[in-house]
This record gives structure tokens, C-alpha cells and sequence, in this order.
């Protein structure tokens, strides 16, 4: 009796873990959980395979206090044709552009030179944001010029002080590659083909946190009920895909737990993961890198990133396994629109076909 019980049960479970789905989106961040949305919404049966405990990827929001930290994005990134940007407007959720100023502080408290250096980030923010000259290497040989030719006009009595020049170049140097999430700004081309979003670049959803783009997406915002075409796991990593190169059968995703899901496609959307060692994001063996940025060999390689993002197709010219994410976009890499936009071209090359 008992034996035939359990023979029932493994029989009956068997039938659940074969359920084949339209497509899979292996990751939940920005791109994936674009994807799944949108074909979720489309009528496809979709299952989101998730290696960590939450929704978010490079996006985390944490409660602190009445408010809330974000530990990886914080801004919408230009609010002209960005998908983030246009959700928020469209949902009524109060985003707020913000201001930065900054002033420099020498940790012995000495203010001597703090307009020079107040200048100088000024000079390098602006210089960086605009196009760079391309007979220049690298973005570091580029903005050491601007900023020693800055000073010879405006500070002469500066330009033969080593100390300052020295500690100048090393504050911006650290600066712009926090910003760019190099490792050093000497690595960072000045031909890059990243183009950026038109409008205000530093827009926060502040109380409401980056996880709101998240949850209106995926219906929950506010107790929403989510979206009955979507099925997620968390913490399930992917350890294997095998696809159909002949066109016969479904895609094959096996995770890391043991189990295995199939679908008519898949898409991945794991981080390329740029190794840099400052940060948590790169020990997270799930994001390894805060974001991808073009360096010294990208313009070697013009369509790196199309290649990135380029599907695999079955003997049938049908796109089996599809890549997502911030890296694969050529012109908007590094973002959360950026990864999102990545996401709805996957998400619509599967609807095409
Ligand atoms: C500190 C920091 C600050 C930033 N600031 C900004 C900002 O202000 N504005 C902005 O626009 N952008 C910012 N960015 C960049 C932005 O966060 C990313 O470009 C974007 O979130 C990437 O989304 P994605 O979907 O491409 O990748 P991810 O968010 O990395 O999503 C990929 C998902 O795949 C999962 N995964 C990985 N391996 C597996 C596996 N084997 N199986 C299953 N799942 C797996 C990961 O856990 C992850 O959830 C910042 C990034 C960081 C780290
Ligand atoms: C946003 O506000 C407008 C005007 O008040 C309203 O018509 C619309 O339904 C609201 N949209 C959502 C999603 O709440
Ligand atoms: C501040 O630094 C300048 C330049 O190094 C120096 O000339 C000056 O004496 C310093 N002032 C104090 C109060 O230490």
C-alpha cells in the first residue's frame, strides 16, 4: 500500500516537471524580466529561472529607516525613449530629478586649493560627457590634457606642483572609473559608441526604489497579482543548455538543483561579467562586475556586442537559445534602460517569428 503511494506520487511529479514552456528567461534582471513580461503578456507561457533569492539582478533596493538604500542602479539614466522613465510616468509614480553638487575636502582640512579642484571636477564631468577626441589612446590620456592645460590658463601658479598635479589626475581618475566602472580611466577608449539617453541624467525613484520598475512590470506593485502566463523560480541557478541544433525537440535548461525545464526557446541573460575587484558586485558570482563600458580593444571589435546578442538558430532558422542584457546593446550598455531595451528586442524576435 505504501509502496504504491509513492509510486503515485513519483509518477504524477514526473508529469509536472515535464511541462514544456513557450520560453524560458534564464535571469530576472532588468532584460529578463523585461522579456518575460512582455511575452507573458503576449500569450506565451513563460518560466523565469532566477539564480539568486530576489528579483532585481544589478538592481537592489533595501529598506532603511522610512526610505530606502540602493546598492547597485540608483538613477534613470536619461528620460528621452527610456522604457524605465516612460513605465514610471505612465504608472503616476513621483520620480524625482536630482542635483549633485560637490565640494573637495583634503583630509588634513586643508582648504587651500579647493576651488582649483572644485574646477577641475567640473571641467572633467563636462569633458567626459561630451565626445572625446579620438587622437587620443584612452579617456585618461584625453582628460590628463584638458585638465594640465586647465590649470597652465587658470592656476599657472599650480602647474609645476607635483603633489597637487599628482593628487588632481588621481581623484579623477578614481572618479570617472567609478562612474564608468573601469578599473582605470587609461583603460577606457575614446572611441566608444556609447550613446547615452537624451533628458535628465540623474533621475531617482527614490522612496519608492528602483524595485518598483520590477514590480510593475511583472503586475505586483502594490499587491498586484503578478502575471498568470509567468512562472518563476528563485534561486535556481542554470548550470546547462542544450539546444536543438536540428530544429527537433525543445530546449533543454538544467539547473544546478537537479532538475530540468524545457521550452521552444530560451533566453539568456546573464551578466558578461567585467571583472572588477573594488566592489561586491564583482565577488556576486552572479553578476561578477558591476557593468560592461568599451575599452582600449572594443573599437577593434565594432559589433562585439551585436555578436553578443546574436541568437542561436536551429537548422531551421529558428532562434533557439537568445541573449539579453545590458552587454548585448550597442549603444546603451551599461544602464538599466539599456538592459531593458535588450530585453524587448529578444522578447519581440521571438514574437516575430
Ligand atoms: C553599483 C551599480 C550602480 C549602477 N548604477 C546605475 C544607474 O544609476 N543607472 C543605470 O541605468 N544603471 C546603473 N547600473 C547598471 C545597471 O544596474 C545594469 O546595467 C543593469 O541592471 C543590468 O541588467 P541585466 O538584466 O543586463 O543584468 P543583471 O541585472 O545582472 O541580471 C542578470 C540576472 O541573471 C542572474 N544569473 C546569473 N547567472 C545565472 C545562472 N547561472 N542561472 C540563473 N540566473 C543567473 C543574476 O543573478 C541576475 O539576476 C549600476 C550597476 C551597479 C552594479
Ligand atoms: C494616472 O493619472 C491619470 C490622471 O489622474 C489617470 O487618468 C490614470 O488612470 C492614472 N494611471 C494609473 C496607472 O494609475
Ligand atoms: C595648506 O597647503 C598649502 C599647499 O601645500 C600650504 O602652502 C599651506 O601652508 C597649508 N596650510 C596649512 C594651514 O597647513
Amino acid at each position: 500500500m505504501f509502496l504504491r503511494l509513492a509510486v503515485l506520487l513519483l509518477v504524477s511529479y514526473c508529469a509536472c516537471a515535464a511541462q514544456s514552456y513557450d520560453v524560458i528567461v534564464v535571469g530576472l534582471g532588468s532584460s529578463g524580466v523585461t522579456a518575460s513580461s512582455i511575452l507573458a503578456k503576449a500569450g506565451r507561457k513563460v518560466l523565469g529561472l532566477e539564480a539568486m533569492d530576489r528579483i532585481g539582478g544589478r538592481v537592489k533596493t533595501v529598506s532603511f529607516g522610512d526610505g530606502v538604500i540602493e546598492e547597485g542602479a540608483e538613477w534613470i539614466a536619461g528620460t528621452e525613449n527610456s522604457r524605465v522613465y516612460d513605465l514610471a510616468i505612465e504608472n503616476n509614480i513621483t520620480v524625482l530629478p536630482q542635483d549633485f553638487d560637490s565640494l573637495i575636502f583634503r583630509s588634513d582640512g586643508n582648504q587651500t586649493y579647493n576651488k582649483a579642484y572644485y574646477d577641475l571636477l567640473n571641467l572633467v564631468m563636462e569633458k567626459s560627457m561630451g565626445a572625446s577626441d579620438p587622437s587620443f589612446k584612452s579617456e585618461g590620456d584625453y582628460l590628463t590634457a584638458e585638465i594640465l592645460s586647465f590649470i597652465k590658463k587658470n592656476y599657472p601658479h599650480l602647474e609645476n606642483d607635483k603633489v597637487f598635479i599628482d593628487q588632481v589626475l588621481d581623484l579623477m581618475n578614481f572618479l570617472i572609473s567609478v562612474y564608468v566602472a573601469s578599473n582605470d580611466w587609461h583603460d577606457i577608449t575614446t572611441q566608444s559608441s556609447d550613446e547615452g539617453l537624451g533628458g535628465h541624467q540623474y533621475t531617482s525613484w527614490h522612496v519608492h526604489g528602483y524595485k518598483t520598475f520590477f514590480e510593475l512590470m511583472l503586475n505586483t506593485y502594490k499587491n498586484g497579482p503578478g502575471l498568470p502566463n509567468l512562472d518563476i523560480k528563485l534561486s535556481t541557478e542554470v548550470s546547462q543548455i542544450v539546444w536543438p541544433k536540428d530544429g527537433s525537440g525543445d530546449v533543454k535548461v538544467k539547473c544546478a538543483d537537479g532538475s530540468t525545464h524545457t521550452a521552444k526557446h530560451v533566453i539568456v541573460t546573464v551578466s558578461l561579467g567585467v571583472l572588477k575587484e573594488r566592489s561586491k558586485w564583482y565577488s556576486n558570482p552572479y553578476t561578477r562586475g558591476s557593468y560592461t563600458f568599451d575599452n582600449l580593444d572594443t573599437p577593434k571589435y565594432p559589433k562585439a556586442r551585436e555578436t553578443l546578442g546574436s541568437p542561436l538558430l536551429d537548422a531551421n532558422g529558428v532562434p533557439r537559445v537568445l541573449f539579453a542584457g545590458e552587454a548585448t546593446n550597442p549603444a546603451q550598455f551599461g544602464t538599466v534602460h539599456g538592459a531593458s531595451e535588450s530585453g524587448h528586442r529578444e522578447a519581440m524576435r521571438i514574437l516575430n517569428k
